[in-house]
């Protein structure tokens, strides 16, 4: 059995724009997420973020859970727009009270706050200038940035710079990150992310030398479909774009010869400025964080077409001579259809430890499913329980293995909305007594899964 370190950072994850609601009050302005449900790529009965679970009225209460199943840390987003009133960068000041007192109050828990800068929720005034597809992007992210660093950056040591930076890229139209219509090269859209990211975590050197900051994207070993070595090559190309650009770049400081070359292939290239070279290369992080969900699968397309599915983050896609993601017929799937890998956990981890040598934190893992609400206010969701059973397992094999780990916040602490599937699609250890238009009265609800993972926490992930 395991031993996890002692100061292992047990807890969970959340994201503003997916939890707070109250998207009109506190001085926040619009977000691009606000009126995401209104846009026609949105599904149909499908509840939008407007209330979410309403935790800007009532984070106290949902603080003083967290606090009872024992979390070590909390991984929240801060809202950009709540921060952030204008292009010119005038603060909100209730903004930033809203997150002093947040962080107040973790601490009060011995909870230690751990911050994303940025969950995919652009302010409006930047959308309406390119938002994350603009130089403009960058210079606005330094100038929040500094404003996050200066007003919290003396409480709060673990910072996330962009949430899954690589789903900018994969599945922005499904997320609603960018707006359908808008033109794009998704690989200087990267670009573009990965220097605000680098303006940031320089700017944190300067501003808060005591503090820690990585990246946060979303990982997942990739498998070849057969013995076939055309396979095996599809696999090495999935993984240079779905995984190691976006580390490479961070911790490396360059973009890899082989992925530009493949870019190029395809008729793209990134323009690059020497001084922003000088920079990437300047701005390394102090540890990883990823979000793991599942593995992917490839293998050499047959078929001569690119062809995408539209379904979301998991979808397949297909790329003439480059690669093919396939279902892997060996694993099983959730209720919403996402493979469930818990051994690829082990060797995602592996295999980002490996390559880049620096501690790892997990930042989200977890299963979404439709949940009832039983007599007594129980909710059973053995199916959460055993997820999580799993996957704790495979990473304490991982920390056997030599992986070096900082802490582990799944996804998510209490019911959230999804990020296109709605709020029926629940990933909390606390329910939220709501329906995707019926409001009811958003009552907390500890879960099974509550009572198990505080167990576990107790424990130091002995009593799995
Ligand atoms: C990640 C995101 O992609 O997965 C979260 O960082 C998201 O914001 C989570 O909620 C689960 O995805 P979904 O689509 O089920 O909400």
């Amino acid at each position: 059995m395991t031993k996890f370190p002692k100061n292992f950072l047990w807890g969970a994850s959340t994201s503003a724009y997916q939890i707070e609601g109250a998207i009109n009050e506190g001085g926040k302005v619009p977000s691009i997420m606000d009126r995401f449900d209104e846009q026609p790529s949105y599904p149909e009965g499908i509840t939008g973020f407007k209330e979410a679970s309403d935790h800007y009225n009532k984070w106290k209460e949902d603080v003083a859970l967290m606090a009872e199943m024992g979390f070590k840390s909390y991984r929240f987003s801060i809202s950009w727009p709540r921060i952030i009133k204008n292009l010119k960068g005038d603060i909100n000041f209730e903004g930033i009270k809203f997150y002093n007192d947040l962080i107040d109050e973790l601490l009060k828990y011995n909870i230690e706050p751990v911050v994303t800068m940025f969950h995919f929720d652009t302010p409006n005034f930047i959308q309406e200038v390119g938002g994350v597809c603009t130089d403009k992007f960058t210079e606005l992210f330094e100038i929040y940035s500094k404003v996050l660093f200066e007003n919290f950056g003396s409480k709060v040591k673990y910072w996330l710079t962009i949430n899954e930076l690589n789903m900018f890229v994969m599945a922005a139209d499904v997320i609603g990150v960018v707006p359908k219509d808008q033109q794009l090269n998704p690989w200087q859209l990267m670009h573009h992310l990965n220097v605000a990211q680098a303006k940031a975590i320089k700017l944190f050197r300067k501003m808060c030398p005591n503090g820690k900051i990585g990246p946060a994207p979303n990982i997942g070993a990739v498998y070849s479909n057969s013995k076939k070595p055309e396979d095996y090559t599809s696999k090495l190309n999935i993984d240079m774009v779905r995984n190691w650009v976006y580390l490479d770049i961070v911790c490396r400081g360059e973009y890899s010869s082989l992925f530009l070359n493949a870019i190029k292939k395809n008729g793209l290239s990134i323009t690059i400025t020497e001084a922003e070279k000088k920079l990437l290369k300047e701005s390394k992080p102090d540890f990883i964080a990823f979000n793991y969900y599942s593995t992917m699968t490839s293998q050499m397309p047959t078929q001569k077409e690119v062809h995408q599915e539209k379904k979301d983050q998991q979808r397949g896609f297909s790329i003439p001579n480059f690669g093919e993601a396939v279902k892997n017929s060996e694993l099983p799937k959730t209720e919403f259809g996402w493979e469930i890998d818990p051994i690829g956990f082990r060797n995602t981890l592996r295999e980002v430890y490996d390559r880049y040598q620096l501690p790892v934190m997990i930042t989200e893992n977890g299963i979404g499913g439709k949940e009832k609400l039983e007599e007594s206010d129980k909710v059973h969701d053995s199916y959460r329980i055993e997820y999580y059973q799993q996957h704790i397992k495979q990473m304490g094999l991982a920390i056997d293995d030599g992986v070096e780990m900082i802490g582990y916040m799944p996804w998510s602490a209490i019911d959230l909305v999804s990020t296109h599937e709605g709020i029926s699609k629940r990933y909390g250890f606390v329910y939220v007594n709501r329906d995707e238009f019926d409001l009811k009265d958003m009552r907390r609800i500890r879960k099974d899964s509550f009572f198990w993972y505080k167990n576990l926490i107790e424990s130091n992930g002995e009593n799995i």
